[in-house]
């Protein structure tokens, strides 16, 4: 970790605004963000360098679940502070020589951007001094389809991301816009979910007193209900086509 007195210049997009806008050069040919992704669901997440342990790992199984996150509706995007001509040598590496848990001939072909001037991680706030000046941190952006940002997650260079997790996120966020809910703690599909708190004291009072039909009340602000696991999965996985 660096220490570092520098001013705060950097930006820090916040959730619930637009994805601040960019054009880039990927290993997929030229994006332009967030406009390209517009009616999908987009994870931009950040790596620290190039050939290095942790983030070929994650590499590693984020193309192996490209398929999980594609029947979410859910694109990836890579960046790092590398050039493109290394960007190509470090997959096509994965590609030909690294197995790892079970993985091996792992293709990346989500894009990854190249940003050498550093001008899309400062816009994003992956340059995070204290733990490094030359390089991203780990952050993961879940943007939605309208471009809004709905997550963000920081992880430092020594740790490797949650995968397990970064689905989960994707799964509740598009149940709570579908269900007009809220998710709980370590909340999976098929899980109970909380119901907004009532509006007026005659509903709170129905539901306190079990009167709303699939409704459990712990108290009067905490209330949860049984959705279909099947609706749910409808709502949350791209019908194919
Ligand atoms: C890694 O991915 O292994 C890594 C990258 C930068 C700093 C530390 C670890």
């Amino acid at each position: 970790m660096e220490t570092t007195n520098e001013p705060r210049t950097q930006t820090m997009p916040r959730i619930g605004e637009k994805a601040p806008a960019f054009k880039a050069v990927t290993t997929q040919g030229d994006i332009v963000f967030p406009d390209q992704y517009a009616g999908s669901w987009v994870i931009l997440f950040s790596h620290p360098a190039d050939f290095t342990p942790v983030c070929t790992s994650e590499f590693m199984t984020f193309a192996s679940l490209e398929s999980r996150f594609a029947e979410l509706d859910c694109k990836l995007v890579g960046l790092s502070v590398d050039g493109l001509y290394s960007h190509i040598a470090w997959l096509r590496t994965i590609k030909d020589k690294i197995q790892y848990r079970g993985m091996k001939d792992v293709e990346v072909t989500f894009p990854l951007i190249e940003d050498i001037t550093m001008e899309v991680a400062k816009k994003y706030g992956m340059i995070q001094p204290g733990e490094s000046s030359t390089k991203a941190v780990r952050a993961v952006f879940v943007i939605d389809p309208k471009g809004m940002i709905r997550t963000i997650i920081y992880y430092p260079l020594s740790l490797g991301r949650n995968f397990d997790e970064l689905i989960r996120v994707v799964q509740a966020l598009k149940t709570a816009d579908a269900f007009s809910v809220a998710t709980p703690a370590d909340w999976r599909p098929g899980d109970d979910v909380i119901v907004p708190t009532a509006g007026s004291c005659g509903v709170a009072k129905d539901r306190m007193e079990g009167h709303e039909a699939g409704v459990t009340c712990h108290d009067w602000f905490f209330c949860t209900k049984k959705l279909d696991k099947t609706a749910v999965l409808g709502a949350i996985v791209k019908t194919p086509g």
